[in-house]
């Protein structure tokens, strides 16, 4: 029997430990939620802002596989012992970065520019790791014509899953998935795989399902943040309303002020939100911009009522990347 599962996709900045506790609790269902990457060194492992995202108090009820992103065998190792220590089983590498300054240190989708190196770094951390190794990777950095050594490189290690993201760097989250990609490695490579990319309905999730039966495991990144109901509504369940959505935002905010010191960090987190929430609401550009301008959380709730009892709810309308 196939077990078809939907994960939330790494968001920086935006699914950290508050954001995947609070969705938790209001949309239970999905199968996992993989934390933003942390870059750790030999000396400092896991540390800050990238511990406090993954104490397991913090954490409590929410399944969680963390991130590393690295190219150092040592860096990835220590971190992997310090993930181990913790209780996490599973720990995911990140070979998807596009960030210029990620690439340029040959981390995320810059590791993907060098094959042997990659392969060297996966014969040792493989070799010594203390967790279950899964992947999160690009097809390639400026052609799709690395993707066949690239996954030949994969194929020779017991990775865990590999996620694939079928876009290149030089693409970052820009243009048409390129599916013929996926479409070779669901051809080519017996790893597990699960695919990631502009899954923004429950119909494109079906689609994917319907494409590739082979592949259960599906993850979402924008989509799932537009619609926190997403996973509901694969399931057959209701879409999303305007209640609901409104009691997610309201605990969002009042987590984010337990936790971060002052209106402004809270206002940033709300503000980057709405990215992915403007199109829930119809014509929603004059509440949005009180928003985008609120100086203070009394400004940010004006902005925020205005939508909430003005503007009608729209959670079918769906999410699209702007230019995209
Ligand atoms: C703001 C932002 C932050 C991201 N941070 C990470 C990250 O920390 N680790 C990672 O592997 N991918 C990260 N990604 C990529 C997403 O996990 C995902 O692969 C991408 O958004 C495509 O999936 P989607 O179309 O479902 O959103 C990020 C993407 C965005 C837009």
């Amino acid at each position: 029997m196939s077990q078809r599962r939907l994960s939330f996709a790494p968001l920086e900045g935006v699914t950290g430990w508050v954001f995947r506790r609070v969705h938790r609790a209001r949309f239970p269902g999905l199968d996992r939620y993989y934390a933003p990457f942390f870059a750790p060194t030999v000396d400092s492992p896991l540390t800050g802002r990238g511990l406090t995202d993954l104490l397991p108090e913090h954490n409590q009820g929410v399944p969680v596989v963390p991130q590393l992103l690295a190219n150092r065998a040592e860096a990835f190792l220590a971190a992997a012992q310090v993930l181990a220590d913790l209780g996490y089983e599973e720990v995911n590498l990140n070979l998807g970065c596009p960030s210029g300054t990620v690439v340029a240190k040959g981390k995320g989708a810059g590791f993907l520019s060098q094959p042997q190196a990659l392969d060297a770094f996966l014969d040792e951390v493989f070799r010594r790791t203390p967790l279950a190794i899964s992947i999160k990777t690009r097809i390639g950095v400026t052609d799709e014509g690395e993707w066949p050594a690239l996954l030949a490189v994969f194929g020779r290690y017991p990775i865990r899953e590999l996620i694939v993201h079928p876009r290149l760097r030089r693409d970052f989250y820009r243009g048409p998935v390129r599916r013929q990609a996926f479409q070779y490695a669901v051809d080519h490579c017996s790893l597990p795989l699960c695919y990631n990319g502009d899954l923004f309905s429950p119909a494109a999730c079906q689609e994917a399902w319907g494409a590739w039966p082979s592949v259960e495991h599906l993850m979402a990144g924008r989509g799932l943040v537009h619609d926190p109901a997403l996973g509901r509504r694969l399931q057959g369940g209701q879409p999303l309303t305007l209640e609901e959505f409104r009691a997610f935002h309201d605990q969002l905010v009042e987590e984010y002020r337990q936790v971060l010191s002052g209106d402004r960090p809270v206002l940033g987190k709300m503000k980057e939100l709405w990215f992915y929430w403007a199109p829930l609401f119809a014509a929603p550009e004059k509440p949005l911009k009180r928003i985008r301008k609120a100086k203070n959380l009394a400004e940010y709730r004006d902005g925020a009522n205005a939508l909430f009892r003005d503007h009608p709810f729209q959670p079918e309308a769906g999410w699209h990347p702007p230019g995209g």
